[in-house]
């Protein structure tokens, strides 16, 4: 099994069905990743005690999902230096207004970057940190350049009916 260098943390099992879309990024690109549920509510301990040994463990970046009362980004920034990027879950009550605004306002001193809300937020987070990681990694960069050349490609060769 290769070194986990993405840690992808959701607050629930519910958060997946959007998470896999960074999961399956992550995958596409070959970065070796581990996706687990721990929650800054349900799981504090457990949460703290992660991100507390993930340098420990050889992890680069963190991913960090959930939904509503998010506070998952923020706890688990507050216990590592390794970067943590945010993804807020579209929320059934607020459409993920309340998930974005509490991943998003962070005290000074303690970073989170934040993605969008869902779906788009979720495949950005795993773009991000393949960027991040591609600083070190000229294979990753390559890979990276291609995806947007291709990306731009499908957009340009879009038809309309
Ligand atoms: C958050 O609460 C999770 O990240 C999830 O988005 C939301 C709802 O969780 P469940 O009640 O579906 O487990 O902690």
């Amino acid at each position: 099994m290769p070194q986990p260098l993405v840690a992808v943390i959701m607050g629930s099992k519910s958060d997946w069905e959007t998470m896999r879309h960074c999961d399956e990024t992550l995958t596409q690109f070959g970065v070796p990743h581990e996706c687990r549920v721990l929650s800054a509510h349900r799981t504090p301990q457990l949460a703290s005690q992660y991100a507390a040994e993930a340098e420990s463990r050889g992890f680069e970046v963190i991913v960090a999902a959930a939904g509503g009362a998010a506070h998952l980004a923020g706890v688990l920034a507050a216990q590592t230096v390794l970067p943590v990027l945010g993804v807020p879950m579209e929320s059934a009550a607020l459409k993920g207004l309340d998930s974005l605004l509490s991943t998003v306002q962070m005290p000074g001193g303690i970073p989170v970057g934040t993605l969008a809300i869902g779906t788009p937020g979720a495949r950005n987070a795993a773009l991000l940190a393949i960027a991040i990681l591609a600083n070190s990694r000229p294979e990753l960069r390559e890979k990276l350049k291609r995806f947007r050349a291709e990306q731009a490609d499908k957009v340009a060769r879009e038809t309309l009916p």
